[in-house]
């Protein structure tokens, strides 16, 4: 192995960076993406994206930018007419933003990046309700700042409640982080669950960071978007959403925050002297998308992602050891609860937690679901039904008679 693969003495990595773990979600995505190139027959349950194709007025508006030549630098903040046309698209919610409130960003990640880093001090505490999407802590951490989980209590949905938003801030708490609807459990906030949440961070005065990027994802129930909530809220909140999702175009890399002007005039300038601006054909592909009247795609869509939602819902019911404590009316995951499978073997190993359970119906039944560890709840598997309809019925059967087939240690 030459020097540049194994020495380590040469370059000194920064604390931030030398214990910085990968993207869990994202290795266990890339390992059963491996074992399929391979010839395995995986059906891969952990993907965080819908397995839908990019809306075509966007790829028709991304084709037409490379045409014109609209290749160069753009605004930092975006597009002058993408950035309108985010605002308009937040404001069906019941929002008030304009265009000085949005910038574009590299996804909706990146946005949440921008966000931390321009908000925290050094030390400063930031809310994570849990379990939560593994990128959220080390993304505080990077920025200076430091994670605190707030654990939702027994028998609560995995919904985290006032009281014990309340119970965890402390003089230096500055931020409460809010993602509706969550990723990993699928839970979606009411709008009265969501304004008791705020009443607190407005108590004792933190700015909300509110993570809305599954924003369309929503079945049986009405969608809330936090500077919405009116009294005030709009003013202490950044609205992080982006076109990733809802209008599958995750790899165009195309996400937005918006904001008071003044925070969104910081993140721009933060921008500028990091990514310049997202890439200009990605805006104009986005807002081909946003423009577009895309309402009857959007919501056969959703009528799809919701039949595989229930069907999935009525597997994993069924399934001995596995339990639904949440009610996944949001994004596209279902969170079991799998230690009831605990103390029982398959083959001649043992489940002992959510990994092995995991690590066990990927060798034994080929079916890969993400250990929900690094979402804070060890107890969980994250089940991603975006998968085409035949690939996920087959994939809960195989669950099911793994399952089924389990039997006590002895
Ligand atoms: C909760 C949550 N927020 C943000 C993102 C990032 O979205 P984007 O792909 O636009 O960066 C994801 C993607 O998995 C997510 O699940």
């Amino acid at each position: 192995m030459s020097a540049l693969t194994t020495d380590t003495s040469a370059i000194r990595l920064a604390e931030r960076a030398a214990h910085l773990p990968p993207s869990a979600t994202a290795a266990l995505d890339a390992h059963a993406k491996q074992l399929i190139a391979s010839g395995v027959d995986v059906i891969n349950l952990t993907s965080g994206e819908p397995a839908f194709s990019t809306v075509e007025p966007a790829a028709r508006a991304a084709v037409a930018a490379v045409e014109e030549d609209f290749t160069r630098y753009t605004p930092a903040a975006g597009i002058p007419e993408l950035r309108v046309a985010v605002s308009a698209y937040l404001n069906r919610h019941g929002t008030h933003y304009d265009a000085e409130n949005v910038v574009v960003t590299a996804g909706a990640k990146q946005a949440l990046h921008y966000a931390f880093t321009v908000l925290l001090e050094p030390g400063d505490e930031v809310l994570i309700p849990a379990p939560y999407w593994v990128s959220y802590p080390h993304m505080v951490s990077l920025a200076g700042g430091v994670p605190v989980e707030v654990h939702p209590g027994p028998d609560s949905g995995l919904k985290i409640t006032p009281d014990r938003l309340r119970a965890a801030i402390t003089p230096r708490t500055r931020v409460l982080l809010l993602n509706n609807p969550a990723n990993p459990s699928g839970v979606v906030y009411t709008s009265d669950e969501l304004a008791a949440l705020v009443d607190v961070a407005v108590e004792s005065n933190l700015t909300i960071i509110s993570d809305e990027i599954c924003d369309h994802w929503v079945y049986e129930t009405e969608y809330t978007s936090v500077a919405a909530l009116g009294r005030g809220v709009a003013a202490r909140t950044l609205t992080i959403g982006g076109v990733s999702k809802t209008f599958a175009m995750t790899g165009w890399r195309i996400g937005w925050v918006s904001a008071p002007a003044p925070v969104a005039a910081a993140i721009s300038a933060v921008q500028s002297h990091t990514a310049s601006a997202p890439s200009s054909v990605s805006q104009r592909a986005a807002l081909g998308a946003l423009t577009a009247d895309l309402s009857g795609e959007l919501e056969k869509r959703r009528a799809e992602l919701d039949d595989r939602r229930r069907t999935t819902i009525q597997a994993l019911d069924a399934a001995p050891g596995i339990a639904l404590d949440t009610d996944p009316r949001g994004a596209f995951f279902v969170f079991a609860d799998v230690s009831g499978t605990y103390g029982m073997r398959a083959g001649d190993r043992t489940i002992n937690s959510a990994a092995d359970f995991a690590a066990l119906l990927l060798s034994e039944a080929n079916v890969a679901v993400v250990p929900g560890a690094d979402f804070a709840a060890p107890d969980h598997v994250r089940i991603s039904y975006t998968v085409p309809s035949d690939r996920l019925a087959e994939a809960l059967d195989r669950i099911a008679a793994f399952a089924t087939g389990l039997t006590p240690a002895p």
